[in-house]
């Protein structure tokens, strides 16, 4: 029996803790509470070929397609072949999806070729699976839980990793030692000022992971979803809204979206998110609005009930007029480098969920693939941990990454000395206006230059949040200033276009490091 830590506890970090106590013993790590995650924030649902009008190798297209070039086919192949199965796991691990007619109710959601999301809930469906999750896990024998624990830094010796140095409850630092350690710590969308994301997402795993000198991928890709509620409390208006025929309205009442895809409210995140933009700077800065009033009250308060709720609570009546939207920041297509087993370029460090990098994305992440990644890929890096018989090609027993161009790049990981302390907030503005939905090299080489000026300071869990979101935001606009192209969720104004060079470039980073203690908060 090995011991085995996985560092949160979102769908990804339950399932791959669920599945690897089976043999080990796990210490399942979360800096808030069990259910505190992106997963429980979820809403549209989970993409899976569940029907016999549809195909996995429509899904894997529809997936390809999304990625705009860049997906690593081999990744999209496993996400969509293993899906179904692990949607049938679920099922039985107590997630009630949503029926209809006797069978699996399913929507449709943009860039989709065929209606197969299945939610649960109504659009609660991360909610509902993360309750099933968290009363498995919490049943289960092998899983110490570990609350309101902020994962540090990896411990090292002999370039494996041997542990996790952790800040307890009480303040203290501590070192638990592991065979192996799984991140599944999320993104980070806390980098933006506007974003879908909980506060919690401030991209730790990804941060730590660096720091310990494991190989981050396609950083540069930010996903933007289009539609979040335009008021305070930034709340995410599913794509599943716009599925079931809203639209999206001008500031004069018209339709604008017809004009720039031929899939018009439908078409991908990407697209929409910049139609949306464009539009707002056209109308000085004014939010576009989503017209769901075609639908009737109640079916808008069954099928939507979050949304609903949201909407009541301040003061909206979406089903008689039509609700103030933006763009916000909501899922990152990068992460830690992994081949298709959750291995990373460190020895005894796996990573899983929005936190890894698989390349199964590509530059754009279709529509409630999310959630079926974190489930497919957390499921197999359990397996291998188990042992249970890989495909013959995947029995290295070492990291084995994809076999594409890719450039390296090196990000300082360190602070300059005259550098002063970061704001976290000025922090999320420079990330929103420099490296957002539109990126041009002057912006990116400002925000640079403004990144090295600030550095991190601290020990409370929100300084050493903060610590991790500036090292992200310096790795992110590194990558972004690289790719002289546009493509997907990265736009640069003055690269409109894709570029053949740039096809199938993967960017990778290492951390390099300037001056300070390598570890986050170190010394302080
Ligand atoms: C949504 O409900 O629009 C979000 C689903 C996703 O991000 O895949």
């Amino acid at each position: 029996m090995k011991h085995v830590i996985v560092v949160g506890s979102g769908i990804a970090g339950l399932i791959a803790a669920l599945e690897t106590s089976r043999a080990h013993s796990v210490t399942l790590i979360t800096k808030a509470k069990l259910a505190d995650s992106n997963t429980r924030w979820a809403q549209g649902g989970i993409a899976a070929v569940m029907f016999a009008d549809d195909s996995v190798e429509e899904h894997i297209e529809d997936t390809l397609r999304a990625g705009a070039g860049l997906c690593n086919a081999d990744a999209v192949e496993v996400l969509c072949t293993e899906g179904p199965a692990r949607i049938r796991d679920l099922i039985r691990l107590g997630v009630q999806f949503d029926a209809q007619n006797g069978e699996l109710a399913r929507g449709l959601e943009a860039a989709h070729s065929h209606p197969r999301v299945l939610h649960a809930g109504g659009d609660a469906t991360g909610l509902s699976i993360e309750t099933a999750l968290v009363r498995a896990v919490r049943g289960a024998a092998n899983i110490r839980i570990l609350e309101h624990t902020f994962a540090c830094d990896l411990e090292l010796q002999n370039e494996r990793v041997t542990g996790l140095e952790i800040l307890a409850p009480d303040g203290q630092r501590q070192t638990l030692a592991a065979d192996a350690v799984i991140l599944a710590s999320g993104g980070a969308g806390q980098l933006y000022l506007h974003t879908t994301n909980p506060s919690v997402a401030t991209g730790d795993g990804v941060a730590m992971a660096l720091r310990a000198g494991a190989q981050l991928a396609d950083v540069e890709f930010y996903q933007f979803h289009p539609t979040a509620l335009a008021l305070p409390g930034t709340f995410l208006i599913s794509e599943a809204v716009r599925g079931e025929g809203a639209v999206l309205l001008d500031a004069d009442g018209g339709r604008f979206m017809q004009a720039l895809h031929p899939d018009a409210d439908l078409a991908p995140r990407d697209v929409v998110a910049r139609g949306i933009a464009l539009r707002m700077s056209l109308q000085q800065g004014q939010p576009v609005s989503l017209d769901a009033t075609a639908m009737s009250a109640e079916f808008l308060r069954t099928r939507f009930p979050s949304i609903d709720a949201a909407c009541a609570a301040r003061g909206l009546d979406w089903a008689t007029r039509p609700i103030p939207v933006t763009p916000a920041a909501h899922y990152w297509m990068g992460g830690v480098r992994t081949d298709l087993w959750g291995r990373t370029s460190l020895a005894g460090m796996y990573a899983v969920g929005e936190v890894a990098c698989t390349g199964v994305h590509g530059a754009n992440r279709l529509a409630s693939n999310s959630l079926l990644e974190s489930l497919v890929f957390a499921w197999r890096c359990a397996d291998l941990l188990l042992g249970i018989e890989p495909a013959a090609e995947q029995r290295a027993a070492v990291f084995t990454p994809s076999n594409w161009p890719e450039t390296t790049l090196e990000v300082e990981s360190g602070d300059a000395p005259a550098a002063t302390i970061v704001d976290r907030l000025a922090l999320r503005k420079l990330m929103w206006e420099a490296a957002g939905i539109e990126r041009d090299a002057t912006g990116l080489a400002a925000a640079s230059d403004q990144l090295a000026r600030w550095k991190a300071g601290g020990s409370t869990v929100e300084e050493l949040e903060t610590a991790n979101l500036l090292l992200l935001a310096r790795v992110l606009v590194t990558a972004a200033a690289a790719r002289l192209e546009s493509r997907g969720a990265h736009y640069r104004t003055d690269f409109p276009e894709p570029s053949d060079e740039f096809r199938q470039l993967r960017v990778c980073l290492l951390a390099c490091l300037l001056n300070t203690a390598q570890k986050v908060g170190a010394g302080c």
